[in-house]
């Protein structure tokens, strides 16, 4: 048994980060082990995990588990979990007493938890003393172990829990079975170095490693052979992209590197303000393949709070930013992330985060009510707003927010714009895809379409999403 540590994962050295190639496997007794068996995975939190996820499939079908249409149907059910905020931990406990119930029906229902909230020490400790009978626990280092701790755990028949809080390795050749077969996910970095005073994630996730340009490469060469449209590039910092490996290579030499692999659509998620350099703006503006679509969270608008958040940069050097990317990149989108009530914000640092919205208009924001989090520096900061303030505070943020993304969505009406048609959209009988900007659009059309980049006309303007129809 392994147990998370907090004060182990704060800690950074000069250790050299290795790079193994090959360090999967399933055991020869594990080959089989999901013969007629089928597996659900229930995905929280961000793209990292999504695509965490999409190993973890990998992984299971090499054991031979097959994917279930609904949980009720699955043998096995892994929870990878989401620590970023308390919402998050509450969806996921919620989810939980779902299988608990259904385990009493089927007691051989194989119940593992992984992700990020693997990795913090209350959860496993709860896990551990309230939640016996879940039946494995691993952490984001060691995902690619799934198939020994399974067999652990079937062997010894308890409760089989391995995190590790350590800065990390990369490991390379990890099965991957891709949700869409146009678009993908590809890790450029893993972990972060940030601590921004709030965030669970360096925590979680380790010290933050760039993995190779020639993987990476490599990794979008073989999509574009497969017949991949679009790739999205990830990470805590993209814009960080190499900082550790002592080269003077970053992401705008990826970046420029991956446009020139021909993939059709390129995007990049998440860019730090801090990390943004002139060069990156000008190959985005340069390369058509380099979407013009940027999420630059913002995170509050007031230099006191930016302080304490240990943002390292000022509302005018976001603005000044913010500035020069719209300049210099024609047509692009720029979306945010806000947090309220982080603590001691006053109203007048709120009204700071307003006024930066009213002069950036953002395409569109994600907005969070501050969560502490167990073992951040910010979870001692004293917070006196009470909880109608809070959400008085998240309400007057979203309402603006909401104002601006309306305006921009207004602008597209009766325009042109490409978008990847990638699957059948939810609610009508329509395809769904996303314009260069990221913009969600439902289009009448053909099945035929799907996968492909197309002419649309936006035709009508919803909330949330755009409609259209095809143009010939
Ligand atoms: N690496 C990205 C953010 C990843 S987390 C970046 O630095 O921009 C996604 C978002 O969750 C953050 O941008 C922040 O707005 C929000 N978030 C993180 N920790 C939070 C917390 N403790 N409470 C509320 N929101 C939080
Ligand atoms: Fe969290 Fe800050 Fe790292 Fe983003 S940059 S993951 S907000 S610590
Ligand atoms: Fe959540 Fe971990 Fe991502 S905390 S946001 S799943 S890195």
């Amino acid at each position: 048994m392994n147990l998370p540590d907090l004060k182990a994962a704060k800690i950074r050295t000069k250790k050299e980060i290795k790079i193994i190639k090959n360090d999967y496997s399933v055991p020869i007794s594990m080959k089989k082990i999901g013969k007629d068996k089928k597996y659900y995975i229930k995905t929280y939190g961000c793209q990292m995990n999504v695509h965490d996820s999409e190993l973890l499939c990998a992984i299971l079908e090499d054991m031979s588990f097959t994917n279930a249409d609904s949980m009720e149907d699955a043998d096995i059910i892994i929870l990878n979990t989401c620590a970023i905020r308390e919402n998050a931990h509450n969806k996921m406990f919620g989810f939980l007493g779902r299988v608990k119930h259904l385990k009493g029906t089927k007691p051989d229902i194989i119940c593992g938890i992984c992700g990020c909230m693997a990795q913090e020490e209350n959860v496993v400790d709860s896990i551990k003393s309230k939640y016996k009978w879940v039946d494995i626990v691993f952490g984001t280092h060691n995902l690619h172990k799934l198939p020994f701790i399974l067999e652990e755990s079937i062997k010894n028949k308890k409760q089989e829990i391995e995190v590790f809080s350590i800065e990390g390795d990369i490991y390379e050749n990890i099965p991957v079975k891709r949700d869409s077969k146009y678009k993908a996910w590809v890790n450029i970095m893993l972990g972060c170095d940030k601590f921004c005073t709030y965030c669970i994630v360096p925590y979680t996730r380790g010290k933050q490693r760039s993995r190779t340009r020639e993987d990476i490469i490599s990794e979008v060469n073989e999509l574009v052979k497969n017949g991949y449209k679009e790739v999205t590039l990830l990470g805590q910092n993209v814009n960080a992209y190499g900082k550790d490996l002592n080269t003077n290579y970053t992401m705008g030499d990826l970046l420029e590197d991956t446009a020139k692999t021909g993939i059709e659509r390129i995007r990049f998620v998440t860019s730090h303000p801090w990390d943004f350099d002139d060069k990156m703006i000008d190959i985005i503006a340069k390369y058509d393949n380099i979407m013009p679509y940027i999420h630059l969270p913002l995170q509050s608008g007031s230099d006191r709070i930016l302080k304490l958040m240990g943002r390292r940069y000022t509302k005018e050097k976001y603005i000044e930013l913010f500035n020069k990317i719209k300049n210099k990149i024609p047509n692009v989108s720029i979306t945010t992330d806000i947090i309220v009530a982080f603590p001691g914000e006053t109203e007048e640092d709120f009204l700071d985060t307003l006024e930066v919205v009213n002069t950036c208009k953002f395409d569109s924001a994600f907005t969070f009510i501050y969560s502490p989090r167990v073992g951040t520096p910010a979870a001692s900061m004293e917070n006196n707003l009470t909880e109608d303030e809070k959400n008085n505070r998240l309400y007057r943020l979203n309402e603006l927010v909401n104002k601006y993304a309306n305006e921009t969505n207004q602008k597209y009406m009766g325009s042109i714009v490409p978008v990847l048609l990638e699957s059948v959209s939810e609610k009508e009988d329509n395809l769904m895809g996303y314009t260069d900007t990221m913009k969600l659009v439902n289009v009448k059309a053909d099945k035929k379409y799907i996968g492909k980049i197309i002419n649309v006309k936006i035709t009508d303007i919803k909330t949330w999403s755009l409609d259209g129809e095809i143009v010939d």
